[in-house]
């Protein structure tokens, strides 16, 4: 567990660069909690979470991260009420409308995952549009998880496979990992596909749906730093504490 509070700007000089983790994954979690303890209501949380993701995405582009996977709406989440899912919904058109030209400044390629066609027609349109005018960047990727669900995508996968083998493409017994890897929304990342270092904030230690598949040899790390209150600090301190981990993926430890 790691808190803002220590005065260590210093961090990053401490940060090994040959050992950052190539795909972040970060449950973003507490902005409804930030904003009670404010006595706000809950989508003040959310606008000032939104702060959070351009802070978030220039550190992670700037410390060489190549992927960063950020879980911002869940296929749980609609039973929210419905003031609260149409702030949400309206917060990618207010995001891109902010930060294109600084995510192309930066190389930043947008890409989305989860069930976009359920969305309303204006973030469908500013979620496309923000894929469409990052297409060119080669830097990291900044993944959005919309209307995302792990046990959605999971499904999806196996109709797909399922329609392959009924067309006589595909030999059941061909199918391994990677075919499975292949047809999760993740897919397109390849190589960079699994996270390296999955974070959730705000205090929370459980996964919520979020890429059960992908997560298999993930390091996980919690914070009790609610997400409006996550920065370059504590972003820092988790980076540390991942490489202090010893990966072993099921083998033995390795001399460090
Ligand atoms: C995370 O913050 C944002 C979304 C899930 C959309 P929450 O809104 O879940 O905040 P808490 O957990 O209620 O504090
Ligand atoms: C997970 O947070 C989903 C997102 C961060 C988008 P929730 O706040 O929806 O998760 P639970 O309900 O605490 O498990
Ligand atoms: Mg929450």
């Amino acid at each position: 567990m790691f808190k803002n509070t220590e005065d260590n700007h210093q961090l990053t000089n401490k940060l090994d660069p040959n050992n950052i983790p190539a795909h972040v994954a970060i449950i973003m979690d507490g902005n409804g909690r930030w904003a009670q303890k404010r006595h706000l209501p809950r989508i003040a949380g959310h606008k000032r979470g939104m702060e959070t993701v351009k802070t978030i995405t220039k550190v992670a582009s700037d410390m060489g991260v190549k992927v960063l996977t950020l879980y911002a709406f869940s296929t749980e989440n609609w039973k929210r009420p419905h003031d609260e899912v149409s702030y949400l919904m309206g917060l990618p058109v207010k995001f891109f409308n902010d930060f294109i030209p600084d995510l192309i400044k930066n190389n930043v390629q947008v890409r989305v995952m989860g069930l976009i066609d359920q969305l309303p027609a204006q973030t469908q349109k500013a979620v496309n549009d923000a894929i469409k005018d990052t297409e060119d960047c080669t830097g990291m990727v900044l993944n959005f998880a919309l209307n995302y669900g792990s046990r959605l995508d999971i499904t999806m996968a196996v109709q797909s496979i399922g329609r392959q083998v009924a067309s006589g493409t595909l030999d059941p017994e061909k199918i391994d990992d990677q075919t499975i890897s292949d047809h999760l929304m993740t897919g397109f990342l390849g190589q960079l596909a699994d996270p390296d270092l999955l974070i959730r904030t705000s205090g929370e230690e459980r996964i919520s749906n979020f890429l059960l598949w992908q997560i298999a040899y993930s390091e996980l790390v919690f914070t009790d730093v609610l997400w409006p209150d996550f920065d370059r600090v504590v972003f820092e301190e988790m980076m540390l504490e991942y490489q202090r981990r010893d990966r072993r993926f099921g083998g033995i430890k390795t001399s460090k």
